[in-house]
């Protein structure tokens, strides 16, 4: 269309239609096959498009467009529904005789010939409710009867379609489980620890706290994804259980790939054998196997008990839990200044894994659980993060147990510690507290920060303990002499470590920003800022009213950044950095960088360096990474065991770039 000429109003439905269809194609390829075929670039402008048509027409928004996957205002609670179908739970068992005993129990019956297999997931169970194939409600499992409409927050998962795809079905309710990624799961515990809030326990916490929470925007901003395994109503008529799975696969949903049918009992057992084993690698937390007799007219027959199907079983792994003494309790003090209790264990393994530490969260959660030093304890680990104490086991004490008190001064610095009204944290508010510098040094010097080689934590902690740095700037006011006389130093490894000082001094500005640790300011951010400022000064005197406008990033962020540059003490800092010759400039126009403007994908295992390393070297260069393979990529760099780009590529005739090729144009 011609710009200024106004579109009329049956050709923008036209338009619309179409850009709807292709945006949840893209969405389909990228969230739920994992396998993008446009860039996020292109795919951001069909979004963009089909918002401004919809502004323009505002008849034509409907629920199921792309454009209201995050919903307006919060609500003010959930509404309370009827399910369709009652969501019952699972008969369980914990080993692998009970499992050939429900054999036996479903053979006498019927005469099975299959079961389906399927990972237990463990996150939150949900309903969806389509009608006319599309999207209309969705509901927390609740007591079974009656759940809560989170249609709202469903809708924000982008592996969830808004309407079906195609195919046979139309008019149905699926079941399936919302999951938190254990990576994503960590990250969101990391960053809310940094701000001094409280992470969750574990993924499936945090997929059942983010889908209770009132603002969809925020469940929107977090990584939820689903996995759907059960068809529960459908007008259409299914033979098989997996029949109905490959019909909701079909339909766009996400369907677990380690679904698989088995033919007799020791088929399941063997399953059962072989995820459990898988079960560290995978990027979101099982804790069983669902066993399903595969003929929905023998599950028809065997019916259910008022509280479980009699066709389905599920098998769970044993927990990853242990029973030990826990011997003390240590307070860590943390980068905002906040006082942790952590638990000194007597070693044991919890699963597969040797634990001797784990966190205890707040001292008040310690004082309602009534953990003693001496106790007996249960462990707990999840999500790949620190271990935790779930519970004292008082039947095991022994009168000799003693209670923590609560800390009155920082362990560290011996500031007295306060209490913010309100709050369950307790911090230690001396900024200068060497506990809070600890962390603020580890996060300057880190890899995403001003990537200090030889800088690790423990030499942090001999600099700190030996008083040769009080802030940051302290760094670069080192000498061999005084390394030297560190535990562990000798002349070449104290030269070293002040060479890679000296190198950082060089580092990009978005890399200080990011290395200042100001508060909710993360790579991106960091990011956004070197492209907006061309130096610290710059970005020093900004407002936060000014910090505001700027396109992704937030008001909280834009607040801290400006509290920061007010505070005296960076100011300080700032100044001295300088003096030292720590460049606070953003270095050379991206224009002129070699690789300006060139776009990059990657594809197989690389040899010489990780994928985020090759990727850090492109952007350093001026490239771009993207992800997906399209006619306006530049560059798609092959290394081992290659996927699908590969072929995508030499279809499109783009230059393709061996490892050493690469290595070869990085130089
Ligand atoms: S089937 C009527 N399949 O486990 C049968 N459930 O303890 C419906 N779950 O409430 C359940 N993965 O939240 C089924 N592959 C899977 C599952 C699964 C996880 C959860 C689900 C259910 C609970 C039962």
């Amino acid at each position: 269309m011609v710009a200024g000429e106004a579109m009329k109003n049956d050709q923008a439905e036209k338009r619309v239609v179409e850009l709807r269809k292709e945006i949840e194609y893209h969405n389909y390829q990228y969230y739920v096959k994992n396998d993008p075929v446009i860039s996020d670039f292109e795919f951001d402008q069909l979004l963009k498009e089909l918002e401004t048509l919809e502004k323009q027409f505002p008849d034509l928004i409907t629920p199921d467009s792309p454009t209201q996957r995050v919903g307006g205002e919060p609500l003010s609670e959930f509404q309370t529904v009827m399910h369709k179908v009652a969501m019952l739970s699972l008969d369980n068992t914990y080993n692998y005789d009970e499992l050939r005993e429900f054999d036996k129990r479903v053979k006498k019956k019927i005469d099975v010939h299959e079961y389906v297999v399927e990972p237990k997931i463990d996150g939150a169970s949900v309903a969806l409710w389509y009608g006319k194939g599309m999207f209309l409600r969705g509901a927390t499992r609740g007591d079974g009867v009656r759940g809560d409409d989170i249609t709202a927050n469903l809708k924000t998962i982008r592996s969830i379609p808004l309407h079906v795809q195609s195919g046979r079905l139309q008019t149905f309710e699926a079941r399936g489980e919302v999951y938190f990624p254990i990576s994503g799961f960590k990250e969101l515990n990391t960053a809310q620890e940094k701000e001094g809030g409280q992470g969750f326990a574990n993924p499936r916490n945090a997929a059942a706290g983010s889908l209770r929470l009132l603002d969809p925007r925020i469940v929107a901003s977090r990584p939820l994804d689903i996995f759907v395994y059960y068809l529960s109503y459908s007008e259409q008529i299914f033979q098989t259980h997996a029949e109905a799975i490959s019909a909701l696969r079909e339909a766009g949903f996400r369907v677990n790939p380690l679904i698989k049918t088995v033919s007799d009992i020791e088929g399941v057992i063997q399953y059962c054998q072989e995820l459990e084993e898988k079960r560290e690698d995978l990027d979101y937390e099982i804790d069983g196997v669902v066993v399903k007799v595969n003929a929905l007219a023998q599950q028809d027959e065997l019916g259910s008990t008022i509280k479980h199907p009699r066709w389905a079983i599920a098998f769970k792994f044993a927990a990853k839990q242990a029973t030990t003494i826990l011997k003390d309790i240590g307070v860590q003090v943390g980068r905002t200044g906040r006082l942790t209790p952590v638990a000194v264990l007597e070693p044991v393994q919890v699963g597969g894994v040797m634990v001797s530490r784990a966190t205890l969260h707040n001292f008040d959660e310690l004082k309602r659980k009534d953990i003693r030093i001496g106790d007996t304890v249960l462990v707990e680990r999840s999500g790949d993060v620190i271990p935790q104490v779930v519970k004292a086991i008082a039947e095991k004490r022994t009168g000799g147990e003693k209670t923590l008190r609560v800390p009155k001064i920082c362990p560290i610095c011996h500031t007295p510690v306060v209490r913010k009204a309100g709050e369950v944290a307790i911090n230690c508010p001396n900024r200068m507290c060497p506990a809070r510098l600890k962390w603020r040094l580890r996060h300057y010097a880190s890899r995403d920060a001003m990537d200090i080689e030889h800088l690790g934590e423990s030499t942090i902690d001999k600099l700190i303990d030996a008083g040769l740095v009080d802030n940051i700037a302290d760094l670069y006011r080192l000498i061999v002499s005084d390394v030297m006389r560190l535990e562990g130093f000798k002349e070449k490894s104290a030269e070293n470590l002040i060479a890679s000082i000296t190198q950082s001094t060089q580092q990009s500005l978005s890399r200080l920003i990011y290395g200042l640790g100001i508060r909710h300011v993360g790579k991106y951010a960091a990011q956004l800022l070197a492209r907006e400022y061309p130096s610290i000064d710059a970005l020093a005197v900004v407002s936060a009213e000014e910090l505001k406008t700027i396109f992704g990033l937030g008001e909280k962020t834009a607040e801290a950044i400006a509290s920061f540059f007010a505070t005296e003490e960076h100011r300080q800092l700032i100044a001295a950095l300088e003096d030292l010759g720590v460049s606070t400039e953003r270095k050379i126009v991206v224009e002129t960088l070699p690789l300006a403007g060139k776009k990059f994908v990657f594809t197989g295992g690389l040899s010489a360096m990780s994928r985020s390393d090759a990727s850090e070297h492109v952007k350093e260069r001026g490239g771009l990474v993207i992800n997906s393979v399209s006619k306006d990529l530049d560059f798609l760099v092959v290394g081992e065991n290659p996927g699908s780009k590969l072929a995508k590529a030499e279809k499109l005739g783009i230059t393709i770039l061996t490892e050493e090729e690469f290595l070869k144009l990085l130089k």
